[in-house]
């Protein structure tokens, strides 16, 4: 995948199948697999790091899962999230986060909303570097909006989000992420865009869709919100696999003859 297929891609109503991913063992699993692409999320800051929001994650922290991440995934097309006020600072701060996580290895940068920061999208494109948008639950914003919860239920908000949609492709985004929108939404924006749109918790409209690796197996501790569907009972294997480590040590069946050297 590179950022020559996205076009095609919606044309041919291919669905693009992203997921998250924040380091080299699982990046090679990854790119082993039938997904297109990655996505480095500043989710990383609650799934890797154990914050209860994305905001204290930085471009430093970012730039490193991104150098991991690319490590183990060489050939994979690399969206890395710009973090929370990376995209506020001023233009001089905003292109040294774009830098950071470019080169330490991604092909593309995502930014969370539009107002206020189209002409700073058009500069990171017109600088060379393909920007995804994201719309909708922009987590980044999550005081903003009183919580994680769908947004774009209300006439005006529909309209808002539909505006911005228009904005992001206008700006030059080459994609645009739709989190947790009504399916209808997310559809009317699919069809009035002739860029890709990606979903999460937008249903099945969209161009594509992306899924917190964690959740997809099953790692993922507490709520679990409607639209996640769990692949692998992931925390039950990884629970058993210790407890059966620990009972095995315990009785003196590991290490065995074989997993010792001899001499
Ligand atoms: O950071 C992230 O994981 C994301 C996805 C939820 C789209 O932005």
């Amino acid at each position: 995948m590179n950022i020559l297929n996205f076009p095609e891609r919606k044309k041919d109503h291919d669905p693009i199948v992203m997921v998250t991913c924040y380091d080299y063992t699982m990046a090679r699993i990854v790119a082993d697999s039938d997904i297109d692409m990655i996505l480095v999320g500043d989710s990383a800051a609650m799934v890797v790091h154990g914050h209860d929001s994305t905001l204290p994650i930085s471009v430093d922290e970012m730039a490193m899962h991104v150098r991991a991440v690319r490590r183990g995934a060489p050939d994979t097309f690399i969206v890395a999230d710009l973090p929370f006020l990376a995209a506020r600072k001023g233009l001089e701060n905003v292109m040294n986060a774009v830098e950071a996580v470019m080169k330490a290895g991604a092909s593309a940068v995502k930014i969370e909303g539009i107002d206020g920061q189209a002409d700073l999208v058009r500069h990171i494109v017109e600088s060379g570097v393909p920007v995804m948008g994201h719309l909708g639950l922009t987590p980044q914003a999550v005081n903003q909006l009183g919580g994680f919860r769908v947004q774009g239920r209300s006439e005006d908000d529909r309209a808002r989000l539909m505006r911005e949609a228009r904005e992001c492709q206008a700006a030059g985004c080459f994609a645009l992420v739709l989190e947790c929108v009504p399916e209808s939404l997310a559809e009317d924006i699919t069809r009035a865009l002739e860029i890709v749109t990606i979903g999460i918790g937008a249903g099945d409209r969209t161009d594509g869709q992306v899924l917190v690796l964690q959740d997809l197996l099953g790692l993922t501790l507490g709520f679990k919100p409607k639209f996640v569907r769990n692949y692998l009972d992931g925390r039950s294997l990884v629970r058993d696999a210790l407890n059966q480590y620990a009972a095995d040590v315990r009785e003196g069946a590991f290490p065995a003859p074989g997993e010792r050297y001899a001499g």
